[in-house]
């Protein structure tokens, strides 16, 4: 399915979030506060990702999507690298048929050119295997980057190009279909745990009118509660993608005709 562009149109906004994404921060803090190594943080964190995935489908959210591994997290110790990569590893092998009974659609986006053919593999199946699924689409961002995401789409639109000899119609609705995250509508809210308050090279294109929320709890303490508070933050906020207060409100005078 393709969902038309908030900057197209106004889109049609409920009070629980349809599409929720997360940047999952703090795991490293979580785990020094407490004398751990920092890799026990992202352990515990895969405890936070099961709580928060089926909080959400309980909540009728039909999109989750989870920055786990951007493009910048090589630049962390060798180490921590490879426990992550091992992690991501234990995750496909045991949590798939899991998310596949609960009726969950898993997909991986990023630049999976960069792992090995074990996990490619695994990726691939798990994507197979839950296809079909309809209860919620639980995407995981691994080397992922917004910027890379631009350029890949970029990147297919001149290679078309070429083939066809035309340059044809760029608009947002071609450029889009070749983003990672095609077949979603756009974040209706960000979470971003750990106490940062930054994108981090997430979804720089599909966050364009998405509502932020910052919290300083660390990833593994995100619990129910706490996904409780961003959706009521969520249900307060006021949408206008560009209009005014009064053009919101059904009964307010600017909404009449004059
Ligand atoms: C987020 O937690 C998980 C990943 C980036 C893989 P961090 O590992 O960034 O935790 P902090 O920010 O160092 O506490
Ligand atoms: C962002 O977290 C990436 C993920 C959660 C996967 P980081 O902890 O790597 O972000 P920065 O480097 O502090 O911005
Ligand atoms: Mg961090």
């Amino acid at each position: 399915m393709t969902h038309i562009s908030s900057t197209i149109h106004v889109p049609d906004v409920s009070e629980t979030p349809r599409h929720i994404a997360i940047i999952l921060d703090g795991n490293g803090r979580w785990a020094q506060k407490r004398r751990l190594p920092r890799v026990a943080g992202h352990t515990r964190g895969v405890d936070a990702v099961r709580t928060t995935v089926e909080g959400c489908v309980k909540r009728g959210v039909t999109h989750l999507t989870l920055f786990a591994f951007s493009s910048e997290n090589w630049r962390r110790p060798q180490d921590e690298v490879s426990f992550l990569m091992r992690l991501f590893v234990m995750v496909l092998e045991r949590e798939v048929a899991r998310m596949h009974a609960n009726n969950i659609r898993l997909r991986i986006i990023g630049d999976l050119s960069r792992f090995d053919d074990r996990i490619r593999d695994l990726v691939r199946r798990a994507e197979a295997k839950t296809a079909n699924n309809s209860a919620m689409t639980l995407t995981i961002a691994a080397n992922y980057g917004g910027r890379w995401d631009i350029l890949q789409a970029t990147r297919k639109i001149a290679e078309a190009a070429a083939a066809s000899g035309q340059v044809g119609e760029i608009d947002e609705r071609s450029f889009e279909r070749h983003l990672a995250l095609a077949d979603a509508p756009e974040p209706d809210l960000f979470i971003r745990t750990g106490g940062e308050q930054r994108i981090s090279n997430f979804l720089l294109w599909q966050l364009a009118y998405t509502e932020l929320y910052f919290t300083d709890l660390l990833w593994p303490d995100f619990d129910e509660a706490a996904l409780d508070a961003a959706c009521q933050s969520y249900g307060r906020r006021e949408r206008r993608f560009g209009r005014t207060s009064a053009q919101l409100q059904p009964t307010g005078r600017d909404a009449l005709p004059c």
